[in-house]
């Protein structure tokens, strides 16, 4: 078996894994930043760089600790090189970069979106063409994929992320961050139909997003038409309940008949979804009953950010014959990407 280890620090999570033939996960250390970000109500790009700078080295050694290797016994080591905050991806490439030349080790710059699609699937091969779905704090995007490795951008946010719209209702909702988990558990609940919220339609962009118009409707009904986005929130627990249900399901119902509509377009025969805002249990339920292509969701510990999704997917990347040397860590990295071989086989030896 060859063994990669994945280091992720494209925002606030560090995280640092070690993965067998690009799917055996022996060890998946993922340390969030939440606590410190929290009282800001978001990520401060400053604070989150000292903080991946302060714990890669612990983490490195928790991980190869709870994998039983030693770091001689790594064959590969990957990091993700983009899209996210450029300190904190100059962190974990100056950190990896460092690693790799010391250990004489094969270095490769994995792409963050495309190994969260591919944390949906690791061993397993989903009938192709597929959508991927990246719904994250950062990112909410639509890709066409080919196969594994040759991927196509078919829409994306022009405003807000979903996660971020998320964690910003939250903040108007007096909820604390990361705002969507909060979100989820209130909305529990609540009725989803009791406020008529939509997310926005871009003309003739049938397959890009907007969340920004959604969460100024919170915003208003929160506070009044003209609302400034400061002063005290008087709501009835039962108002918050069904603001924060009518919310999430104006924003997933957005989502999912953009992932339909796509779907049908390109005919994909399967949907892989990847992201942090694929934890939420509402999303996957209201998917399930509206799409009935086989749809792939990363495991519990492979949601959100972490190194194991970087390491399986370094490991194609390189047996790909991916150059390694002369990345750069690129804050907005596309994702329109093709391997050398876009077909990858998970049986093939390295
Ligand atoms: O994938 P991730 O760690 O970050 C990026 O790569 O950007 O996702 C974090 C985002 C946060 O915005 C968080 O509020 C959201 O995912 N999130 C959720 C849930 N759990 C995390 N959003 C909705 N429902 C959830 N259960
Ligand atoms: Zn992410």
């Amino acid at each position: 078996m060859k063994y990669v280890l994945g280091i992720e620090s494209t925002c606030d999570e560090t995280g640092i894994a070690v993965v067998g033939d690009g799917w055996k996960i022996l060890s998946n250390v993922v340390m969030t930043q939440e606590d410190l970000h929290a009282r800001y109500g978001g990520v401060i790009p400053e604070v989150a760089c000292r903080r991946h700078a302060d714990v890669l080295l612990p983490l490195l050694k928790r991980s190869l600790h709870e994998a039983g290797l030693t770091l001689e016994e790594i064959d590969l080591i990957a990091v993700a090189k983009g899209p996210g905050l450029i300190g904190a991806l100059l962190v974990g490439v100056n950190f990896a970069r460092g690693l790799a030349l010391s250990t004489r080790k094969p270095l490769v710059g994995v792409n963050h979106i495309e190994a969260h699609l591919y944390s949906t699937i690791l061993d397993q091969r989903p009938p192709f063409p597929a959508l991927g779905v990246v719904v994250s704090g950062g990112h909410t995007s639509l890709l066409l994929a080919e196969s594994v490795g040759s991927y196509q951008m078919i829409g994306k946010t022009q405003d807000d992320a979903i996660g971020e719209a998320f964690d910003k209702a939250a903040r108007l909702l007096g909820l604390p961050y990361p705002g969507g988990p909060e979100i989820e558990k209130l909305a529990r609940g609540g009725d989803p139909k009791r406020y008529p919220f939509r997310a926005g339609t871009l003309k003739g962009r049938p397959f890009d997003f907007s969340f920004s118009g959604l969460k100024t409707a919170l915003l208003y009904r929160i506070k009044g038409q003209n609302a400034q986005k400061t002063g005290s929130i008087t709501l009835s627990d039962l108002e918050k309940k069904d603001l924060a249900a009518s919310f999430q399901r104006a924003a997933f119902a957005d989502v999912i008949n953009k992932i339909e509509l796509a779907a049908d377009h390109f005919s994909c025969n399967s949907i892989l979804i990847g992201g942090g805002v694929s934890q939420n249990r509402a999303f996957r339920a209201m998917l399930a009953e509206q799409v009935s292509l086989p749809t792939f969701w990363p495991a519990p510990g492979l949601c959100l950010d972490n190194g194991a999704m970087i390491a399986a997917l370094g490991y194609h990347y390189h047996r790909e014959g991916e150059t390694t040397s002369s990345f750069q860590a690129d804050p907005r990295l596309g994702v329109t990407h093709a391997l050398a071989r876009s077909s990858l086989d998970p049986t093939r030896s390295y």
